[in-house]
């Protein structure tokens, strides 16, 4: 299988005032395609900072990283947008959801930048929210439906372009348990269909529908295999 990942002892240091402050100390991981890994660790250990250098929304300070087998470090700014656009769907805790726009604009709205006219646009975030069970709510504001709902929506909007790789840090971290499973069953649902998946969480009942778990402590990984018993929806 092709890697979709491959990082070679990466490092990242902060600065402050106070000068560096050293995060990931040399972090080598690989993802193959139709991988999904769940990563846990302790609060603070470097999950959400490797997350954004592995979603090109921040820069590792030195090691490589290769991207469906693209050096980062080697793309323009275009190129670099280019890629998040189409190769990575972002899935965050808090939905991130525009308040004032209804799911199908939310969904859609990626696609702006992909420079598709607007029916177009709609037809797309339409079939993207029927695929995540929401396309009699197409019309709601995030407001109108359930936390839940309005992850399932944010899913949606990571579908949108199609993307090989989804990153979730803490996506059922606002759910309570039963709509953490939902959710859980969606993410396991669309491995199944392909998607190679990555998603940071404190829980292990949530990892534990993972095929993988990668565990950092601080700033380093300090184990990774396959989880044993696996939950299947
Ligand atoms: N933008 C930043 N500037 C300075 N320090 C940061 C920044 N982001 C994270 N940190 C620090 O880096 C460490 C790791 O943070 P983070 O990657 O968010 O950990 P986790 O997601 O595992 O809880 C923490 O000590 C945090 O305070
Ligand atoms: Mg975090």
């Amino acid at each position: 299988m092709a890697l979709v990942i491959e990082t070679k002892n990466i490092t990242k240091s902060y600065p402050t005032g106070a000068g560096d402050l050293p995060v990931l100390h040399g972090v080598d991981f690989s993802l193959a395609e139709g991988e999904f890994t769940a990563i846990m660790g302790p609060s603070g250990s470097g999950k959400s900072t490797f997350m954004n250098i592995l979603g090109c929304l921040d820069r590792p300070t030195s090691g490589v990283y290769r991207l469906l087998g693209e050096e980062v470090e080697s793309l323009s700014p275009d190129q670099l947008a280019n890629r998040r656009l189409h190769y990575i769907g972002f899935v965050f805790q808090g939905f991130n959801l525009l308040p004032r726009a209804d799911l199908i604009e939310n969904v859609a709205l990626p696609l702006l930048y992909a420079r598709l006219p607007v029916a177009e646009r709609r037809k797309r975030a339409l079939a993207s929210l029927e695929q995540v069970g929401l396309g009699p709510w197409a019309k709601h504001r995030p407001s109108q439906v359930s936390g839940g709902q309005q992850q399932r929506a944010a899913i949606a909007r990571a579908l949108v372009c199609q993307p090989s790789l989804i990153l979730a840090d803490e996506p059922t971290g606002n759910l309570d348990t039963q709509t953490s499973n939902e959710i859980m069953a969606l993410f396991s649902h669309l491995n199944d269909e392909g998607i190679t998946l990555v998603l940071v969480t404190h829980e292990p009942d949530v990892a534990s529908y993972a095929k993988r778990l990668t565990r950092f402590r601080d700033g380093l990984l300090v184990e990774d295999g396959p989880v044993l018993d696996r939950r299947r929806p």
